[in-house]
């Protein structure tokens, strides 16, 4: 059975999921309507990296030979998931005899369009070859690490993002009974983690479920999960929110929702964005997906620590959804005929809107975290360090923006600590510190900042008594501005 399978709502559930959509389709419906011809807009990719976030899809080798999809996927997407390829039953279909062909292939599609990849997943209940579900209980944990420790090392320095747990929990908020759990309880999410973080330490580590979107008794499970991970020192990095939506059932609580995770100073991430349709179609109901998207692609630009979107799939001809939910389909913005929807106008106007930004000051449209700081006066560059902390620890995520007219290839960003901080775990960066003076290298995916980009990195440390951020920085030896 796959994954993602939802049970059915109860009529009063979808009743409450309408109403409260009403007043997000009134708010959106006038931006839809004005929509610009899609033949004028640039590609989702840059529109997206303008405002410092990326836009990604899903991919899987058998799609990396269809024509129609690879000419959209080559030019709209800077972020690719493989669809099936990393899974488990892929990559070690047998006790210690491991496969990463498949994988390789969506890497080698990503580094030939420069696009980054978020590896999905280490460890879910679903797609799970037999043999480790059959596994006596006692030799989980060890197979476990195993499975984490070879995959991350194999994708090493290749992956931007880890989906190192995948669906963890059921709707009421508790874990689900997999193997795992039946094996080590919930100690295996942190084990989980910190084994991934051992063998990638500059991957950024999500937990990524479905039904997390909005506040739910499934969400804030997860939300207490994650405020004890950090308290803990597990170095998780991020949520991934699926987003499997139904045409006009948006939670209206996602943008609080993902504020409230970005406020522990953890990444958000819409993983695996489609909007179903009850078939057939009608322009009514593609409207109101366009309507669903905006909404989706306000919300993470709303949220200074929402990293990107990421479309599961290209187009409606190759998407998942009508062979896993009979009767619905169309849940994507492009059709079978490979032409762009409603759905597609509608993110790029919501890409398109209040112009761009090019890692100048963070602000949101909900709470931000503490103490974004800029640098001081000098070369082509421009520093946004935002701090989120608590009693001993913190996270801080770096923005460095190339504000010259050309590329910057290979970065150092340096930097003191006014305070007594010590870095313990960076991602997308190479971070190492000795005294107060903390360097950030390139990792081999971000090593590139095109005139007018930007990079965006972080690290989680301790402090004791002084956790004032750093006023000024350099980027290759040059102060910036
Ligand atoms: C889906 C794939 O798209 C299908 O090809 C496969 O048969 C089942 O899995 N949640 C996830 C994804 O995290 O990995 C799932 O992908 C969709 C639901």
């Amino acid at each position: 059975m796959t994954s993602g399978i939802r049970t059915p709502r109860t009529p009063r559930r979808r009743l409450g999921a309408l109403t409260a959509t009403v007043a997000v389709v009134a708010a959106t419906a006038l931006a839809v309507l004005s929509a610009t011809p899609a033949q004028a807009a640039s590609p989702l990719r840059s529109l997206a990296e303008g405002k410092g976030k990326y836009f990604g899809t899903a991919l899987t080798d058998g799609d990396l030979n269809i024509s129609g999809e690879m000419a959209i996927a080559n030019t709209q997407f800077d972020m690719v998931t493989p669809g099936n390829e990393m899974k488990w039953d892929t990559t070690e279909p047998s006790n210690g005899s491991y496969n990463f062909g498949p994988g390789d292939q969506i890497v080698n599609w990503a580094q030939a369009h420069n696009a980054r990849v978020r590896g999905h997943n280490l460890v879910w209940h679903s797609q799970l070859p037999n043999w480790v579900s059959s596994l006596p209980l006692t030799q989980v944990q060890g197979v476990m690490e195993s499975h984490i420790t070879t995959e991350a090392t194999h994708y090493k320095g290749k992956v931007y993002a880890w989906d190192v747990i995948n669906e963890p929990f059921n709707e009421d908020g508790s874990l689900r009974q997999d193997v795992f759990y039946k094996a080590m309880g919930s100690g295996y999410l942190a084990d989980a983690i910190r084994t991934a973080h051992t063998a990638d330490p500059n991957a950024k580590l999500y937990i990524n479920d479905y039904n997390i979107e909005g506040e739910n008794a499934k969400s804030n499970a997860l939300y207490t999960l994650a405020q004890q991970m950090l308290s803990q020192g597990v170095p998780l990095g991020g949520i991934g929110l699926e987003a499997h939506f139904i045409e006009g059932q948006l939670p209206s609580s996602m943008l609080a929702n993902m504020q409230r995770f970005a406020d522990l100073g953890l990444d958000v991430a819409i993983t695996e964005l489609d909007d179903r349709i009850q078939l057939p179609t009608s322009s009514a109901t593609l409207q109101q997906q366009g309507n669903d998207y905006a909404t989706v692609v306000n919300d993470c630009l709303a949220v200074t620590r929402c990293v990107g979107v990421s479309q599961w799939g290209v187009d409606d001809g190759h998407s998942w959804i009508p062979g896993t939910f009979p009767g619905y389909g169309a849940a994507t913005m492009y059709d079978s005929n490979y032409q762009p929807k409603p759905a597609y106008n509608a993110t790029v106007n919501a890409l398109s809107a209040g112009g761009t930004t090019t890692g100048g000051t963070t602000t949101t449209g909900g709470t931000t975290s503490a103490g974004g700081t800029t640098g001081g006066t000098g070369g082509n560059c421009h520093v946004t360090y935002t701090k989120n902390e608590w009693a001993g620890g913190f996270t801080a995520d770096v923005v460095v923006a190339n504000t010259g007219t050309t590329s910057v290839n290979g970065w150092t960003l340096g930097f003191s600590f006014p305070g007594d901080q010590k870095v313990t775990n960076g991602w997308n960066a190479t971070v190492t510190q000795s005294g107060n003076t903390v360097k950030a290298t390139n990792v081999s995916y971000d090593s590139t900042i095109a005139p007018g980009g930007t990079v965006d990195f972080g690290f989680q440390g301790t402090w004791t008594s002084n956790d004032t951020s750093p006023g000024s920085f350099t980027l290759n030896g040059t102060a910036c501005s």
